[in-house]
């Protein structure tokens, strides 16, 4: 058995007669013991609202908020904590950016260049900004085999582009993004770069300030923390630059009856009582990713994209898509069954207790190019085993029976 299952006590939660297969970990990974007993520590000793009285508890709460920063920081490699913002997930911190800088900054003419294979929550502020502004949204195609983008579509990131936003690693391709190239191509035209790394932190190490792009944003709850918390990373000259996201309590200066200045670095985007339980949950989680270590992460992320992504192949009527070279992908597979939707493989393979994905993976545009409307998706994390992996592919082979077809 993984050595890592014992302190995900959900995973023992038995469904149809065994314990439960969890293959959804690209929506959101499941909670150790360690996360959910910080959180406990916290709210059993440390409670307060943070930043705003004299007494223990609001300094105690202040204390575990900050500590959390810290940690956050570290493990991204930030060179400083007030270059992190919390956020209530990944979705809201790239609607951060695109407010408080996309609709400050860009004007009629100007681009922002994003790629086909986003999430919908890298591609709907963008066109909330274009909208308002007047800037043109473009776009990098993939080739529809392989996944990687296309060599002629980089010439989009030109004199006029302002902003461009990737994802680190594709949450349907599973591919990771050539983040240097992209990085090369926004500086040499002076535009602002914008990393979606939701898929990427909970699987390689991140290093923001060796990146060294503007904007990096994730979600908590992807990477074993509570849900409720996200992560904006941003270079300090920009927070100072941006106008705030939400007003209020917290994230300001001195209030006048009319007029108000606002507090400086990451404070000015974090209006009113923050989740200190979620920043408490999220170090738990980047101490518990710390002691598994990236080199653990990696290599289990290898073993399972092998076997699964080989196995998959041998399947007939099974169609992987994005690439079928197992190296190349990091945490999903992605994959149709021929003349079966998506949401009956997915109860089927549920009547055996194995939970996959199944839908458009909120990437509407990707599954329109591909003329894949929906799909399935299996995610593994490093607490699932090849044993798991093995009764997936055994359950996945019957799903065709299960609807009739001889094979
Ligand atoms: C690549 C990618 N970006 C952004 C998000 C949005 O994350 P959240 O739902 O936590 O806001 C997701 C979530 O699935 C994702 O996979």
């Amino acid at each position: 058995m993984n050595r890592y299952k014992k302190d995900f006590p959900i995973l023992n939660r038995e469904v149809k007669g065994r314990p439960i297969i969890y293959f959804d970990n690209g929506a959101t990974s499941q909670r150790p013991l360690q996360v959910m007993k910080a959180v406990e520590e916290y709210d059993t000793k440390y409670n307060g609202n943070p930043h705003r009285a004299a007494h223990v508890l609001s300094i105690d709460s202040t204390r575990e908020y900050e500590e959390s920063k810290e940690a956050v920081a570290k493990f991204i490699g930030a060179k400083s904590s007030d270059e992190i913002v919390y956020t209530k997930n990944g979705s809201e911190a790239l609607n951060l950016v695109a407010r408080s800088y996309g609709e400050n900054f860009l004007k009629e003419g100007d681009k922002i260049v994003i790629t086909i294979a986003e999430h919908h929550s890298n591609i709907v502020p963008w066109q909330r900004v274009c909208q308002k502004t007047g800037a043109k949204l473009e776009y990098i195609y993939i080739d529809r085999e392989t996944g990687e983008y296309l060599e002629e579509d980089f010439k989009k990131i030109d004199e006029d582009t302002k902003i461009v936003a990737f994802n680190h690693v594709s949450n349907v391709l599973g591919t990771v993004s050539p983040v240097e190239k992209f990085m090369k191509l926004a500086k040499e035209v002076g535009a602002v770069t914008v990393i979606d790394g939701a898929q990427a932190v909970p699987h390689i190490p991140v290093d923001v300030t060796k990146l060294d792009c503007d904007f990096y944003t994730f979600s908590g709850h992807k990477m074993l923390s509570a849900m409720g918390i996200g992560v904006l990373y941003a270079k300090s000259e920009l927070l100072e630059k941006m106008e705030p996201f939400l007003l209020g309590g917290d994230m300001i200066e001195y209030v006048e009856e009319q007029t108000t200045t606002f507090a400086s670095g990451a404070t000015k985007f974090e209006a009113g009582t923050q989740n200190v339980e979620g920043a408490v949950s999220l170090k738990a989680a980047v101490d518990y990713l710390n002691d598994v270590g990236f080199d653990y992460i990696e290599e289990h992320n290898g073993e399972m994209m092998e076997y699964l992504v080989e196995e998959i192949k041998k399947v007939p009527h099974i169609n992987i898509v994005g690439t079928k070279d197992p190296s190349k992908r990091q945490g999903v597979i992605t994959f149709t069954v021929d003349d079966v939707h998506p949401h009956d493989v997915a109860t089927i393979l549920d009547s055996y207790g194995i939970a996959i994905r199944s839908g458009h993976h909120c990437a509407q545009p990707l599954g329109k190019y591909l003329g894949i409307p929906a799909s399935n998706r299996v995610s593994p994390y490093f607490y699932n085993d090849l044993e798991e992996a093995k009764y997936f592919i055994e359950k996945l082979k019957t799903v065709r029976g299960v609807m009739g077809f001889g094979s």
